[in-house]
This record gives structure tokens, sequence and C-alpha cells, in this order.
């Protein structure tokens, strides 16, 4: 992404400039809109998957794709848990860092090779990152190498093919040809600037499973929500 719109949003909310949300483009679909306040929510007001998912977290923690902070935050504060966030964002780990997370890093995830977690925690439709299906393998190849003995994925997605539903008839305008349905193509607006497009992957429950078997991950379904969205516990085989 060429500009941080993450990075800005986040700032501007933490510093009481809060003005306007991040809007979400996608060619084939009406605009959307990610509240800033929702990146800075409490542990009351995050959906059941996500509380589900801290409170699964143990050990050493690699928050991923982090954001504002709020779930390391939690995990840091409330349950004193070692928690390293990451996020390619600079200005939103800036703002973590004001928030008071110890470890907070402006990184690629794919290029984070530090150390070995107890818990990779992918929150947000944490399958975002993967971008494509058939970046799938790579993403297991490296989560395995960031995983230590026994650790666990905690990774939250959602099936997206109602999206494709035609109201009237009931039926799927999903065009096969154009590859797996949950790859979308996105870029952000905030003020007045916009990013790149690119890629990001919501993946449903069986892909995701078929995928991490292939891989030699075990592969739970811990919790859905009222989405279609669900999160996912993959520990290795
Ligand atoms: C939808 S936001 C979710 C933020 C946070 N997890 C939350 O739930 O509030 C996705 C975040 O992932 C970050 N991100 C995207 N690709 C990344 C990558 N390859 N490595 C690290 N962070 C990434 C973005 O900068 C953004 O802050």
């Amino acid at each position: 992404m060429n500009t941080d719109i993450f990075g800005k949003a986040i700032t501007d909310f933490f510093n009481d400039k809060y003005s306007e949300d991040i809007t979400v483009q996608s060619p084939d679909f009406d605009d959307d809109q990610i509240p800033i306040p929702y990146l800075f929510r409490s542990y009351d007001e995050m959906p059941l998957i996500e509380q589900k998912a801290l409170d699964l977290s143990y050990g050493t923690v690699l928050d991923v794709g982090c954001g504002a902070g709020s779930h390391s935050l939690y995990l840091q504060n409330e349950k004193q848990l070692k928690v390293t966030a990451i996020d390619i964002s600079e200005g939103a780990i800036a703002i973590c860092k004001q928030r008071g997370i110890q470890v907070a890093q402006s990184q690629d995830f794919f290029k984070h090779q530090e150390q070995r977690y107890d818990t990779l925690l992918f929150l947000m439709n944490g399958s975002g990152i993967m971008g494509k299906l058939g970046h799938i393998d790579h993403f297991f190849s490296h989560v395995k190498s960031l995983l230590a003995p026994g650790g666990q994925i905690l990774i939250d997605s959602s099936d997206i093919l109602y999206l494709f539903e035609d109201e009237e008839t009931g039926e799927y305008w999903v065009d096969l040809t154009q590859g797996y349905y949950g790859e979308m193509q996105y870029r952000l607006k905030y003020e007045n600037e916009t990013s790149d497009w690119f890629d990001w992957l919501f993946i449903d429950y069986n892909t995701l499973q078929n995928a991490a078997n292939s891989n030699g991950f075990l592969c739970e379904l811990i919790v859905e929500g009222e989405h279609n969205d669900y999160l996912a516990k993959l520990t290795l085989a």
C-alpha cells in the first residue's frame, strides 16, 4: 500500500481529530466503511469471536496486523501475556506504543522471523493478509516457522458467498473462471488520500480446513458469528 491510510486514521482518532471513517472500495460492490472508533474497541465491545480468541490466547503472542493494538493491549494488561504487535502501518505502530504496548514493530508479517510464539493471532478477517487463495501454502510455511512446539494459530474469517446471491432469484452469480469467490480487491480512502489496490482474502471454513490439513495442520471450528464469520484454531498435527 503506498499511503498509510490506517496509520493516518488511527493517529487522528487517538489525537481527538476524528472526522471521518475509512472508505473501502471494491470493483464489484458498493463502498463500505471501517468506523475508526471500532479499531479502538474494548474487550466488552468486541464480537464474541474475538473475545473467544483472546480467552484462548496463552504464552508468547504475536498479534499480526494489530492496527491500533486493542487485542494486544488486553492480552498484555489484563492477561499479563508477553505480546508482540506487528503491522505494516508505521502510524498504527506509533500509536500502539503511545497506548502502552511494550513490543510493537512496524513490519510485514511475511518478513517477521525474530522468534517463535505460542499463539499467533490474526483478527478482523485475519485471513485477509494472505491476499489470494494461491498464497495459502506460503502462509502456512511461514506460520510453521514462527510457531513454538504445541503452539496455536487463532484466525477469523467469513464465508462471503452470500454477497453473490441474487435477491430475486436466490441464485448465485459467482464466476468460477475468476478464481475463488473470497478473493477481493480493495482500495482505501481517507480524507484526500487513496491507497493502491490490494488483495484481501475471505475464506470459508471448509476451504481453510482443507488447506490446513494438506499443510500438516489440524483445524478446529471454535465459534461461529452472526454474519457467516467464524474463529478457527490451527495446530500442527
Ligand atoms: C482490518 S485491519 C485490523 C486491525 C486489527 N487487527 C483489529 O482487529 O482492529 C488490518 C490491519 O492489517 C495490517 N496489515 C495488512 N497487511 C499486513 C502485513 N502483510 N503485515 C502486517 N500487517 C498487515 C493493516 O495495516 C491493518 O492495520
